[in-house]
């Protein structure tokens, strides 16, 4: 029995307090963490608790299909891995390890720009599909060349964050000491660093594998982008729709639009060549005040009219919360921070732990609610008064 299996592992909270356990504060508040009072990301998570099922009973479901497929690809169950920066600091080579479990439950990685894994190790670590996000870090040529690389790594899509125009206030992350950890000078870093001492598993796994990772994926002049803090490499990775022009010419394949909130964005997405879009908010990490995913859903679908597929991210903690984002529309989710804190409490082991928790609860779901295929999941199986609550009618 491994340390996050049951008991003392039962939902992805108890995942979050391992890794609360094992990580600096500094990495675990990073996950953790949202923007400004963190309203959003509170309420990203609580509005699926407006939503509620309206069962079939006596259906008999012996086997659930939880296969779906997103833009052509087969997936085995309707999450994909969200990307989640500087993972490599969760643990020793952390986007690869958690790519590999991905790849063994049948379903994407997405790869942040911001990783401290080269793309071509990342998709050789998975038997699955890897998408690649984008972020415009070091400018155009910069990015350029890794979208050449995700190309030449077989990336399948790419994803294009666009609600980056400068970080969000991450107050957790400015009280740790993020800029002054990674400023190298000792007296600006040292009132900070007792956070590691306070965590020596950690740190010895840190220092093997290397010390502070650099941005694999960003390659300037002098080779990859030193690690800055997440916040001053996102004050680079402003795009604007004009961007899309020369993104397209360049990736030739099917683009992703992530951090759509609003059907006149969904329809800009669709009108600058998405193929799908991911309503988002970025976890609440960016603009503190904006309504939770769920909520907004209903108005990009409305816009979107079929033209492109549609995936949501923000909040997922159970599968239920997965079987009501389906209800609602949603063709499949991205799961961000209930992947991180597997992948901080124990590695691919974790991740494949949160993909084994929302697995077994989406089957478990699904059979409580007398549907026998995820794809036949829509708005009969959720009640009628929190569609109100929820902003459909
Ligand atoms: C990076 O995208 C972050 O939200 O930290």
């Amino acid at each position: 029995m491994s340390r996050v299996d049951p008991p003392s592992v039962v939902n992805i909270a108890d995942l979050r307090a391992i890794a609360k356990r094992r990580l600096p504060r500094v990495v675990f508040d990073y996950i953790d963490g949202g923007a400004g009072a963190e309203w959003t990301m509170r309420e990203n998570a609580r509005v699926f608790d407006d939503v509620m099922f309206r069962p079939r009973s006596a259906v008999a479901t012996a086997n659930v299909d939880l296969r779906t497929t997103v833009l052509g690809e087969t997936i085995e169950l309707p999450l994909i891995l969200a990307p989640v920066g500087s993972s490599r600091l969760f643990w020793p080579r952390g986007e690869e390890a958690a790519a590999r479990a991905a790849g063994d439950a049948g379903t994407i990685y997405t790869l942040s720009t911001l990783s401290g894994c080269g793309v071509h190790d990342v998709k050789a670590a998975t038997r699955g599909p890897v998408w690649y996000q984008l972020y415009l870090v070091g400018g155009r040529d910069v990015a350029l060349a890794g979208i050449e690389r995700a190309k030449s790594a077989g990336c399948s899509a790419l994803v294009v964050t666009v609600d980056t125009p400068v970080a969000g206030m991450r107050e957790r992350d400015v009280r740790n000491g993020t800029r002054e950890l990674v400023s190298g000078a000792p007296f600006t870093m040292l009132p900070f660093v007792a956070q590691f001492l306070a965590r020596p598993r950690w740190l010895a796994a840190f220092l093997a594998d290397g010390g502070l990772m650099k941005f694999a994926n960003v390659i300037l002049k002098d080779g990859p982008m030193p690690y800055a803090d997440v916040a001053a490499a996102l004050e680079q990775s402003t795009v604007s729709w004009a961007d899309f022009r020369w993104i397209r010419d360049a990736w030739q394949g099917p683009i992703i639009v992530k951090g759509v909130h609003t059907a006149d964005d969904a329809r800009q997405s669709i009108d600058h060549g998405a193929a799908a879009v991911v309503v988002s908010n970025h976890g609440g990490r960016q603009l503190d005040g904006v309504a939770p995913t769920l909520r907004v859903l209903p108005e990009v679908l409305g816009a979107v009219n079929d033209q492109a597929e549609v995936l949501l991210d923000g909040g997922i903690r159970r599968g239920s919360d997965i079987v009501k984002a389906l209800c609602l529309g949603a063709r499949a989710v991205l799961i961000g921070r209930a992947h991180a804190y597997g992948l901080g409490a124990a590695g691919t082991a974790g991740v494949a732990r949160s993909i084994d928790i929302l697995r077994s609860d989406i089957i478990r779901t699904m059979k409580l609610l007398g549907c026998a295929s995820v794809r036949d999941l829509d708005q009969s199986f959720v009640g009628d008064n929190m569609q109100h609550r929820i902003g459909i009618v």
